[in-house]
């Protein structure tokens, strides 16, 4: 039996899988690391953090894979300079110090352009506005810069020597023609970069470097391109194929699914990115999913616990009597694009209590699903079924709850260890134990229970929701 490794450079922490080729976890290492944010908005961290993490996880595992995969948190800059020394820290997905940088994007490559190159909008958080940012805040230091990493690619630099990437964490870059799947030389060009900066890019199943002897592994273990942590967290789900969605319910929520060949949302609230199969997928990402409820058991359930938070939620009718809540705790991406939407709870009367506070808390988050769910298939994906993963899709009663409000059965896998998993079945690919990525999932990808839609209708409260954004868009402040 083959033994497959998959590493996962994630944002709080590194998590380390060995598998075997029918999916079975034989080993797991996990390594945690701090975050810092030096200013408002920032939020960085140091690349050698994330090495000696994964370091330490591998020696932990101490057994050598026939295969690596490699995927982590998206859209991360590592800059280094002519000896590939870290120049500064690494500015993360979650920073948002570029506004105007985006701006700048937006009017020199053109608004539509960049949409129809990258499938998408020029974010903050995309590794591109952050090597502008350099470019207009750390003059000196952007002049030292010989390459741009994604956070994975560090990871393999330091495993293998190599400089490389795949497919689907390129397209977070926005420099990535994702419908060619290659760099852009049109963005480039307009925005006066030099497109070696940036690394070889493989498909993600594609053999890209070979270990050296480091990290107690052998010299010369293949390491496939890997993929950015959602295409891999889909991988590891199974959805690789028309008619699957997974939704990740977990601190953000993100629905997910192939499409059936290029295609991106002209107003920009779902991403379109090159899919680890060689196809492409969109997907919708919601900042406060499980955070919403993560947030409630902090406050108003303070000391009390999910299990109580959760029966007294379950005891309120569906709809809870007019209440409605906007779960966007942190601002919103899908389908608003709004960093300054807030949350908040309205339609309250004398019958309201704190049990239908918590029911209106899961209905929102559930709602701000919906809305995702609606903008992928509006760009052509088929749903029989929704894949369910993260830590909320342990509660039966969000489970249900799920079901009945995206009118889809919703099924749990019989493995949830996250990107990793994919991660490893990918490298099962390149390592030919596998003919290609589906055959990969079908071989390591098992779900378990199906829940069924009850029938509970939610089309109301649907409405109430969306209305109720419309209505305070504007309340602290135009856009
Ligand atoms: C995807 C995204 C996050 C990060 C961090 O677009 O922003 O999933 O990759 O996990």
């Amino acid at each position: 039996m083959a033994r497959l490794m998959g590493i996962d450079v994630g944002t709080s922490g590194c998590k380390v899988l060995l598998t075997d080729e029918r999916g079975h976890v034989l080993m797991e290492a996990s390594a945690e690391y701090p975050l810092s944010s030096p200013k408002p908005l920032w939020s960085e961290q140091n690349p050698e953090d994330w090495w000696q993490g994964v370091e330490t996880c591998i020696r932990d595992i101490g057994v050598a894979p026939d295969a690596i995969g490699l995927t982590g948190q998206m859209h991360g800059a590592v800059f280094l300079d002519v000896h590939d020394k870290v120049l500064r820290p690494a500015i993360l997905w979650n920073d948002q110090r570029t506004v105007e940088e985006c701006a700048e994007i937006e009017t020199s490559v053109g608004a539509d352009r960049v949409r129809a190159i990258t499938g998408n909008p020029p974010l903050t958080g995309f590794q591109l506005p952050k090597l502008l940012w350099m470019r207009n805040h750390e003059l000196s230091r952007f002049g030292q810069v010989r390459s741009a990493l994604l956070p994975k690619d560090y990871i393999r630099l330091k495993l293998t020597g190599e400089k490389a990437t795949d497919v689907s964490d390129a397209s977070g870059t926005g420099i990535f023609d994702v419908g060619r799947r290659a760099w852009s030389e049109e963005i480039a060009a307009r925005l006066e970069l030099d497109l070696s900066l940036f690394p070889a890019c493989f498909e993600s199943p594609t053999i890209a470097s070979r270990t050296l002897e480091v990290a107690g592994l052998p010299a010369g273990l293949p390491v496939v391109g890997g993929a950015g942590d959602q295409a891999a967290g889909a991988v590891g789900t199974g959805t690789v194929e028309p008619g699957v969605v997974s939704v990740s319910l977990g601190t953000s929520g993100v629905v997910f699914t192939s499409l059936p060949g290029f295609a991106y949302d002209p107003l920009g609230a779902v991403h379109t990115f090159c899919h680890a199969n060689g196809g492409w997928h969109t997907m919708g990402v919601m900042l406060s999913c499980a955070g919403t409820i993560r947030w409630l058991r902090d406050t108003l359930y303070a000391g009390e616990g999910f299990d109580r938070l959760t029966a007294e939620a379950a005891s309120i009718e569906p709809g809870c009597e007019g209440l409605t809540f906007l779960p966007y705790l942190t601002g919103e991406r899908t389908p608003h694009n709004d960093p300054l939407a807030k949350a908040t709870w309205a339609g309250v009367t004398a019958r309201h209590g704190r049990a239908h506070m918590a029911r209106a808390v899961f209905e929102g988050a559930s709602f701000g699903l919906r809305d995702a769910y609606d903008r992928v298939r509006a760009l052509g994906a088929v749903a029989a079924e929704v894949r369910v993963t993260g830590g909320g899709a342990r509660s039966d009663f969000w489970m249900q709850l799920l079901a009945d409000v995206l009118e889809t059965p919703c099924l749990r896998m019989e493995v949830d260890e996250g990107p990793a998993f994919g991660a490893a079945i990918l490298a099962g690919v390149g390592a030919k134990v596998f003919r290609g990525v589906e055959e990969g999932c079908a071989a390591c990808v098992r779900t378990s229970d199906r829940i069924e839609p009850s029938g509970t209708g939610y089309r109301e409260p649907l409405e109430r929701f969306r209305a109720l954004y419309n209505a305070l868009k504007n309340w602290n402040g135009p856009r």
